[in-house]
């Protein structure tokens, strides 16, 4: 039987104990703490030890949402994890998720989306719900991109960092709350804008992908910055228009943290001052799919969302891909103190017979601990430019 309504019931955040100040990328790229704090709004961000991986960060996450809803494990009948840095290609990174937060009977499986990741899965999640399949879906955006960045690149490394959010989507059967307006675009103009050139089909990791490091992310900052300035503040509009509200009625908007300034020119596109958005970049930088689901953990847990409140999730990332949720909160905020019962602590499974290096890049090892050489940047990867041993096999 169909719902009344699909109503977010849990929610919780894990961030690594380990900061990475701005001080600290001072030591690595030719960058400042001036030029980071007044071009991104970013001070710190957090980064996985080498026993974490975005399985474990997912799981921590998954359990504290799963307590804040007061259900049991095997009461999630799905399971989705919204990453695009997963453990493995395969098997998912949710299939690992399942099992580390005690579940035994959930289908689980991950959603690429980039930074709309989240968004994305929440409305796959929403719709099961809906369509009366499923009760309890677990829905859980994990990241752990510091193992993906060139700490001799400062264009990409001083942005971003490792973390994980999640919430419980219920099915219930009270009239109202929940999704109200969903809008989703992809748009693969912007392909390339944001890419990790290596390893997958059509570039598999040899030694001369590794050489020149097309296994890190690549980005072309300010064509990505106006694209999201652009498209922020229209999916939210969409969103919001489809729920039949206006953006003066929203009580508050958790963007994807990406920059505070992207988020302050969302803000001025719709008219609204800044304290209507939620801002939690300055301490994580950007979490990518964990961006908005830790944001939001964090904006309840604040005591900045109540019962009633009209909430708009809305994010831009890779693809380029863009999403907004328009909804209505009816949990108790108070209910996310039952996090705190959840130890930080995760158990995945280990592959048999086989032993992984250590995760953490090399070039990251030596800032953590406090020195780094000078930095050489990477050449430049040209898309869909084989490189020389390739071509040799295409001729
Ligand atoms: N420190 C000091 N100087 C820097 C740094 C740095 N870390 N990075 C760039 N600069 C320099 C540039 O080289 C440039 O110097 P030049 O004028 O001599 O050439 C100057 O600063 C200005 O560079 P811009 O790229 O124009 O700087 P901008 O103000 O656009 O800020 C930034 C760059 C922060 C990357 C911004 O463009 C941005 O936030 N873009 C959006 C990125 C983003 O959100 N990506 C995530 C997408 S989500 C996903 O799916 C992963």
């Amino acid at each position: 039987m169909n719902p009344r309504s699909v109503r977010i019931s849990g929610w919780g955040m894990y961030a690594p104990e380990r900061r990475l100040t701005n001080a600290d990328l001072e030591r690595v790229v030719d960058t400042s703490d001036e030029w980071i704090v007044s071009r991104t709004g970013i001070r710190e961000r957090r980064i996985a030890a080498a026993h974490e991986t975005t399985a474990t960060l997912s799981a921590i996450a998954g359990k504290r949402a799963i307590a804040v809803a007061g259900l049991e494990p095997d009461d999630i009948d799905v399971i989705l994890v919204a990453t695009l840095t997963p453990d493995y290609w395969m098997p998912s990174t949710g299939a690992l998720v399942k099992e580390a937060v005690g579940n035994t009977r959930a289908a689980a499986m991950d959603v690429a989306a980039a930074c709309s990741g989240f968004v994305y899965a929440y409305s796959i999640a929403d719709a099961y719900l809906r369509s009366g399949s499923f009760r309890h879906a677990l829905v859980i955006g994990a990241e752990t991109l510091s193992r993906y960045l060139d700490f001799s690149d400062r264009g990409t490394c001083i942005l971003f960092g490792d973390g994980a959010g999640a919430v419980v989507l219920s099915a219930s059967d009270e009239e109202g709350g929940g999704m109200q307006g969903l809008e989703m675009t992809t748009d693969p103009d912007g392909a390339y804008m944001i890419w990790l050139p290596s390893g997958g089909s059509r570039s598999p990791v040899t030694g001369g992908t590794l050489a020149r490091g097309e296994h890190y992310i690549r980005m072309e900052g300010r064509e990505t910055y106006r694209y999201a300035t652009k498209t922020m503040a229209t999916t939210a509009l969409k969103a919001i228009e489809r729920a039949g509200w206006q953006p003066t009625e929203i009580d508050l908007f958790i963007p994807h943290q990406a920059n505070v300034r992207i988020i302050e020119s969302v803000a001025k596109g719709l008219g609204l001052p800044m304290d209507k958005m939620f801002v939690n970049l300055d301490r994580y930088g950007n979490t990518s799919a964990a961006s908005v689901p830790m944001a939001l953990a964090e904006a309840v847990d604040s005591g900045r969302i109540k019962i009633g409140d009209k909430i708009v999730l809305v994010a831009f990332g890779a693809g380029l891909t863009s999403g907004g949720i328009a909804l209505e909160w009816t949990a108790d905020p108070l209910w996310g103190e039952r996090a705190a019962a959840v130890e930080p602590v995760a158990k995945v499974r280990e592959p048999l017979d086989w032993s992984s290096v250590d995760p953490i890049p090399e070039r990251l090892r030596q800032v953590l601990e406090g020195g780094a050489g000078p930095s050489v940047p990477l050449d430049d990867v040209v898309p869909g430019e084989p490189e020389p041993a390739h071509r040799e096999v295409l001729a």
